[in-house]
């Protein structure tokens, strides 16, 4: 599986994000993890890491834009398991790591773009088929 970890390993300056990357749009491909960091004094809220992320990898697929203040409910992410509006999750300050996956439930686009239209059981067959 792709791993391109962004910076050097998780140390008190950063956070370790982990994202599953997953692109529908790629023959057989399965879903995968990839681990960023992200240093932690850009970050006061969980939205600022995706920010943080789109920046640094325009790879991986957001929402292009985030209205910041419970509109467009773009930045809704599964972090560390749950559901979450990111633009409304502070980060505490002794967070060492985060998973952030796709919504559950949805189709996923790409990434952690999920199509709100198509709310499905659950993961695709290529999530199936890889476990992931
Ligand atoms: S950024 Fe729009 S709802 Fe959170």
């Amino acid at each position: 599986m792709p791993n391109h970890p962004v910076s050097s390993p998780n140390d008190e300056a950063t956070i370790r994000v982990r994202v599953r990357r997953f692109d529908p749009q790629t023959n057989g491909q399965p879903p995968y993890w990839q681990d960023f960091q992200v240093p932690r004094g850009r970050v006061a809220r969980l939205l600022d890491v995706l920010q943080y992320l789109q920046q640094e990898d325009p790879t991986i697929a957001t929402r292009p834009h985030f209205c910041r203040d419970l509109v467009c409910n773009g930045c809704y992410v599964n972090y560390n398991g749950k559901p979450r509006m990111s633009c409304m999750t502070p980060l505490n300050a002794r967070v060492t790591d985060i998973t952030l996956e796709p919504l559950q439930g949805y189709r996923v686009i790409r990434d952690l773009v999920v199509d709100f239209l198509d709310k499905t059981c659950g993961n695709s067959a290529a999530e199936d088929e890889a476990g992931v």
